[in-house]
């Protein structure tokens, strides 16, 4: 069965997921994640104020309380559930103490974030409501797409809790694991609703893809953790001493991000030419080159936040092109 219309949903699911992670870069290299500090709202507001005159005089005192309380509730909950360490980890941060002042930048960029994770949930649905049709002819793509929805929908509670919790490392880290879970469940929809469409790929091609798959997965795991301990770091300091406090997980980072370079030139060099993966290899290859130069610029003050919205940009990308390619292995066609 050809469905133009859903094919043309699933892509767009895929693009604005991924834009999500730019704009989610781009509020972490600008420092915005908590430029509303509730949620959904901002500053109390639908459309947010564009400056402080706008605000009551004891704002920040208010929403503080405001996310000290749902806090709380959150950190009981998660009592309730047996997540008694984490709950006590929150609970013992100082950072959910702290209040913020309102920067009319910070709250659009956040603001934006969140328009976009709302357009994103209205076409995920839709992409959902026409995966129906395949309930029956392909029901494979009807789950798929189904696990991607509800992996948005988590990620969308997780935002909240992201604010909730003022931008705990863990939970930053697993509202990026759900993003790429729902990339990868539409990625994987994708390729079996694209029933008329023929792979042929050989041994050495699909080998080679498996090994940069695993290799970008545990590369963007350790990005992840170093970006945890990047937090914990005092604001300013010199590049020495920022590897030194991340010791040793950026070395293990940063020489397995050369690994990754080499095995995705391998890659390159060896794909079937003239194929789509050829194509995407060097992609891949050319990501993973900006990769070893946007990740040291993240240790530099001058070029931290460029070199952040970059870093993780890069990093979603080749791991979801990545993925692409290895869903090409999942269903071969042979020609008539
Ligand atoms: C193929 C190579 C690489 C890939 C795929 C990659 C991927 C990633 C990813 C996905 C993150 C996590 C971003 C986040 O969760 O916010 C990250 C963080 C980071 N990476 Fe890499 N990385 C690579 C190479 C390097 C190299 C060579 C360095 C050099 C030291 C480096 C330094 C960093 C730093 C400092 C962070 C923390 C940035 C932040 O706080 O946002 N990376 N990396």
């Amino acid at each position: 069965m050809k469905n133009i219309a859903y094919l043309k949903l699933n892509w767009l699911s895929i693009f604005l997921i991924f834009m999500l992670f730019v704009i989610g870069g781009l509020v972490r290299s600008t420092g915005s994640g908590m430029g509303c500090p509730d949620w959904p709202k901002c500053f109390g507001e639908y459309i947010p104020p564009i400056s402080e005159s706008e605000l009551p005089a004891d704002y920040e005192a208010y929403f503080k309380d405001q996310r000290l309380k749902k806090t709380k509730r959150f950190t009981a909950l998660l009592d309730m559930i047996g997540f008694d360490e984490k709950a006590d980890a929150i609970r013992n941060d100082t950072q959910v103490e702290q209040s913020h002042k309102f920067n009319v930048v910070k709250a659009y960029i956040e603001y934006i974030n969140r328009l976009l994770g709302a357009l994103t949930g209205i076409v995920v649905f839709i992409c959902f409501l026409l995966s129906l049709k395949y309930v029956r002819s392909n029901p494979i793509v009807f789950w798929y797409t189904l696990a991607g929805f509800i992996f948005v929908f988590i990620n969308a509670l997780l935002g909240a809790i992201v604010v909730h919790s003022n931008l705990i490392g863990s939970i930053v880290t697993i509202h990026f694991i759900a993003a790429f879970a729902s990339i990868c469940f539409f990625l994987l929809a994708r390729r079996y609703a694209r029933v008329h469409e023929y792979n042929t790929v050989d041994k050495k091609t699909k080998q080679v893809g498996l090994v940069m798959m695993v290799l970008s997965t545990i590369q963007v795991i350790l990005g992840a953790e170093v970006r945890e301990l990047y937090d914990l770091l005092p604001t300013l300091g010199t590049a020495a001493a920022k590897i030194d406090g991340m010791y040793p997980t950026i070395q293990w980072h940063a020489a397995f991000g050369a690994i990754v370079l080499v095995v995705s030139i391998y890659q390159f060099i060896t794909a079937q030419k003239g194929t789509f993966i050829s194509q995407y290899s060097r992609w891949i290859m050319l990501m993973c080159i900006g990769q070893i130069l946007w990740g040291p610029m993240a240790l530099l003050e001058s070029t931290e936040s460029i070199s952040k919205l970059f870093h993780i940009t890069l990093g979603a990308g080749i791991f979801v092109l990545q993925f692409y390619i290895c869903t090409s292995y999942l269903r071969q066609y042979k020609k008539a």
